[in-house]
């Protein structure tokens, strides 16, 4: 396998640290740090305002980024990028900025069982602010039931939500197909994706998706922290209102009222977070360099490995399906009084060097489902994952597990 850790300074610095968090947040490469601090040394300056030369280059390496985003999903036209402050701002602006407007008194919502807090909450939010009817779709056996979509999609449905990637079993929801399938019974059906847990993973294809909104943040793909992108199909930006007022998103300003610009600044109001744009443009050639189809393969070796040795221990159970997925793996111990995720993570981060999450991922409502509403521990993996991670992580966890059944006999 490719050794990509020599990328990463973190790594660089820390050779015995095992990161497998990514699903939180995934480090960042070299590259990605010094096209942020070439910001910040080299043309410092506020965009879309000044015309000396300095600010000039600010926009450009800014506007820059839109079309690199826009070509990096495939989307039709690069104003359907907007920058936002992350995947959570992305699915608020849906929720508030079209969803006010357009979802009515006694109008469906479907989300599913499998939802990221993110994805669930402003729906949750919205149809209680209007009266609407929040549906959830099943989740069995770590996955959709896609037999049942029928019976949830209906011409009441004015809007489904749905994670491509769940940040807690690693499915990957069939998204093409369940769009395809949406638009044949409601053909002016709303589809918003949550695609935090995806874009650094495999290719995203937002014209083959065929999707009306698209969320995901640059920190889970190897950019900065603080910025995100909703992609809003462009008919679909003539519905909205923006959410955020002031400088840089108005057509006209007069003391009776405003009009707004026609396009993402609409959604981008103030100064925007420059720098960390300009990171994510940095992170996507990172991304495009390497090629998504050998992120995905490597990511495939690795989780197909950590699911194999799992496997070989009958009192650890792993959660999720062996195909379709990326690599984002959640364990529990098969009986009782082992302790906790939290306990588990905790001993794993101090006694073993290994970064893993514990808890309910905010994901509560798929826990509770599956019967674990302390918590799972989750592995994630990133470009820089390799098998001795691993194999860190896996014969860690059995030494955890030795130190309660200990403490269990004693
Ligand atoms: N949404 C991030 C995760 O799943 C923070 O860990």
């Amino acid at each position: 396998m490719a050794d990509y850790k020599k990328l990463f300074p973190l790594l660089i610095k820390n050779p015995d640290l095992h990161y497998l968090d990514s699903g939180a947040t995934t480090l960042k490469p070299q590259v990605v740090l010094d096209k942020i601090m070439e910001y910040y040394t080299e043309y410092s300056a506020n965009i879309h305002r000044g015309l000396y030369p300095m600010s000039e280059r600010a926009t450009m390496e800014y506007e820059n980024v839109r079309k690199k985003v826009a070509t990096f999903i495939n989307t039709k036209h690069e104003s359907e990028v907007v920058f936002t402050s992350g995947t959570t701002a992305s699915l608020n602006l849906v929720s508030r900025g079209w969803g006010e407007d357009n979802i009515l008194e006694g109008d469906e919502v479907v989300i599913s069982e499998m939802e990221h807090h993110s994805n669930l909450v402003p729906w949750q939010e919205l149809c209680k602010r209007k009266g609407a009817i929040l549906r959830y779709w099943l989740v069995e056996d770590f996955q959709l039931v896609m037999a049942d979509m029928e019976t949830y999609i209906g011409p009441k449905t004015k809007l489904i939500a749905l994670t491509q990637v769940s940040n807690v079993l690693g499915t990957v929801n069939p998204i093409e197909e369940i769009v395809e399938r949406a638009r044949k019974i409601n053909p002016k059906i709303c589809i918003v994706i949550d695609g935090a847990q995806a874009v650094g993973h495999f290719k995203v294809d937002i014209q083959e998706l065929n999707v009306d909104f698209y969320a995901f943040s640059a920190h889970k793909m190897y950019g900065p922290t603080g910025v995100g992108v909703l992609y809003a199909k462009a008919s679909r930006q003539l519905q909205m209102s923006p959410e955020n007022f002031g400088g840089g998103m108005i057509k006209e300003v007069h003391k009776e009222g405003a009009s707004w610009a026609i396009g993402p600044e609409k959604f981008e109001a103030g100064t925007p977070p420059i720098a960390q744009v300009i990171g994510l443009g940095a992170a996507v050639d990172f991304l495009s360099g390497i090629g998504m189809e050998t992120v995905a393969s490597h990511e495939k070796e690795l989780i197909d490995y950590a699911i194999g040795k799992l496997e070989k221990y009958s009192n650890i159970r792993v959660l999720g399906k062996k195909n379709n997925r990326i690599g984002v793996f959640s364990v529990v111990f098969n009986d009782e009084d082992m302790g906790t995720a939290h306990d588990w993570s905790s001993i794993l981060g101090s006694k073993f060097n290994v970064c893993v999450r514990a808890g309910h991922h905010c994901a509560m409502p798929l826990h509770n489902l599956m019967g674990l509403p302390s918590g799972t521990l989750r592995a994630s993996l990133g470009i820089y994952s390799t098998k001795e991670d691993i194999d860190a992580f896996v014969e860690g966890l059995i030494e955890v597990r030795k130190i309660f059944e200990e403490t269990d006999n004693g």
